[in-house]
């Protein structure tokens, strides 16, 4: 690397000796933050104009900084730095002694004037974590309107419900679909929410008691596009709930999809038959040639739990820090990367493989047409018409399929007489119902039509939640536009003041 700083490094007078090899090793955070890299400089750049603007060091001082970071980035970018963790306790000290290896103690030592590691770092993962969620707030928003598209091809397509993985009731396939769409829009407004706690800058707070320098602490925050500031000190150096906030959403997320995608697993068995893997998605076997393994499914739940784990163990680093900063705070930075690295590969190929499906239309039907589970609308249909009390009705229908399943019939093909049958049994007295009322009842392709309640699978409720699911969609997206845009604006902004102080 060019700009090369004497031995020890440029922090150590205070220490007699160079640090041991493997303790530097040990320590060293430099090989992880390649994930804050340009955050870091982007950090530096605002603080050094800050620094300019409010009279702390000369322009002439700021551009020579500025000009040496940008030539940094560039080497950085053509892969010409070598990161050497025996060299460097991390990225913030590498960068410095990178500008004070150039431009020497007098100049290129004034660049972390005001300014500590403590509030240094967090400012830069709040950068890059910002950018993640942004980021995985999309391809949330993306695999949202999957679900929405393919609910909306699937209105017509009886299913059975399931509730202890057994039928239940009657509905669509459409309102199964509907109902992970609103899981990923609230995860969508779970990332907005946090994203607000993370656009925060601590920048200024310095070690942990701010400083004695008239540092505009607004300013760099405005620089850098943060909405306001953490603005106690100790807050804004100690704090990392907003980083368990994220990892927290991002779980919650992962157990959405792993959900689906067992319920998706189940599905594509030889037993369900309900859906098709897209080929592309799925697995073969090495010996057996008929295998075709949702793998991919398989894996979705395997690390929606190892980013459950991840999420225990940034709890677990945190809860017993003291308060300030202290190094274990390091330590966070790598596995919150990993949930947000196996949280947005997961989400985006879901979205494809949503997008692939095939659903088994016949299959699902038949299932629905044998099924008892139109027995909760029979049973509603006695306390409508025959003015029975739910536990009466309840009594007399399940006796109704008890009676079914011994004869091997369906509540259809068993008809009026053995509800009445079954009524007498239960109450002692004869209940019955008009034949068109029975009909429509048992009949599991009607019943859906005629739930009453608001979110049931009636498909008026349906479309009408379809359309709602769709502007809500798109208000998110709306959303999403805005802080991508101001982050853009404030970027140029910046860009804009560096080029003019290096020229
Ligand atoms: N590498 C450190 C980290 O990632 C930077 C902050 C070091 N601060 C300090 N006071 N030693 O947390």
């Amino acid at each position: 690397m060019s700009g090369e700083v004497g031995e020890g490094g440029i922090y150590r007078s205070r220490l007699g000796k160079p640090m041991e090899r493997e303790a530097a090793q040990y320590l060293s955070s430099l090989l992880e933050d390649v994930e804050i890299f340009e955050e870091d400089i982007d950090g530096t750049e605002a603080h050094v104009i800050m620094l300019q603007e409010q009279g702390i060091i000369t322009r002439s001082d700021a551009g020579k900084i500025l000009r040496t970071l940008e030539e940094l980035r560039e080497e950085w970018r053509q892969g010409k730095i070598k990161l050497d963790p025996e060299k460097f306790e991390d990225v913030h000290e590498l960068i410095e002694a990178y500008v004070v290896g150039r431009l020497g103690l007098q100049i290129g030592g004034k660049m972390h004037t005001g300014r500590s590691r403590n509030d240094q770092v967090a400012l830069d993962i709040r950068l890059r974590l910002r950018r993640r969620i942004l980021n995985l707030w999309g391809e949330v928003l993306r695999l949202a309107e999957a679900l929405r598209l393919k609910a909306s091809e699937e209105k017509k397509t009886l299913m059975v419900l399931y509730t202890h993985t057994q039928h239940a009731q009657i509905g669509f396939l459409s309102h199964y679909l509907i109902s992970y769409a609103e899981h990923l829009l609230r995860d969508a407004e779970r990332l907005e929410a946090c994203y607000r706690h993370v656009n925060l800058s601590p920048l200024g707070a310095s070690a942990i008691g701010g400083s004695t320098l008239p540092l505009d602490r607004l300013k760099v925050a405005e620089l850098l596009g943060f909405e306001g500031l953490v603005e106690n000190s100790i807050d804004a150096v100690s704090s990392r709930d907003f980083l368990l906030e994220a990892a927290c959403q991002a779980a919650i997320l992962m157990v959405h999809l792993s959900r689906m995608a067992e319920d998706l697993v189940l599905w594509s068995s030889s037993e369900f038959g309900y859906v098709e893997l897209p080929d592309e998605f799925a697995s073969p076997s090495s010996i057996m040639p008929q295998k075709k393994n949702p793998c991919v499914l398989e894996l979705v739940r395997s690390r929606a739990g190892r980013v459950c784990g991840l999420l225990a163990g940034l709890l677990a680093s945190i809860k017993s820090v003291p308060t300030g900063y202290s190094r274990d705070l390091q330590d966070v930075k790598p596995p919150l990367w990993e949930i947000f690295n196996l949280t947005e590969s997961t989400v985006k190929i879901f979205s494809s493989l949503v997008e692939g499906l095939k659903f088994n239309r016949e299959r699902l039907g038949e299932n629905a047409l044998k099924s008892y589970a139109s027995a909760l609308d029979l049973a509603e249909a006695l306390i409508k018409e025959a003015g029975l009390s739910l536990r009466e009705a309840h009594r007399v229908v399940g006796e109704m399929v008890r009676l079914c399943l011994a004869k091997g019939l369906t509540l259809q093909e068993a008809g009026l007489p053995l509800l009445e049958k079954a009524s007498e049994k239960t109450l002692g007295r004869k209940v019955s119902l008009s034949l068109k009322t029975f009909r429509e009842a048992v009949n599991p392709a009607s019943s859906p039509m005629r739930r009453a309640t608001l979110g049931s699978p009636s498909p008026r409720e349906t479309l009408r939640m379809l359309k709602r699911l769709r502007d809500e969609i798109r208000s998110s997206e709306r959303m999403l536009r805005l802080k991508l845009r101001n982050l853009e604006k404030a970027e140029r902004k910046l860009r804009n003041k560096v080029y003019k102080l290096i020229s």
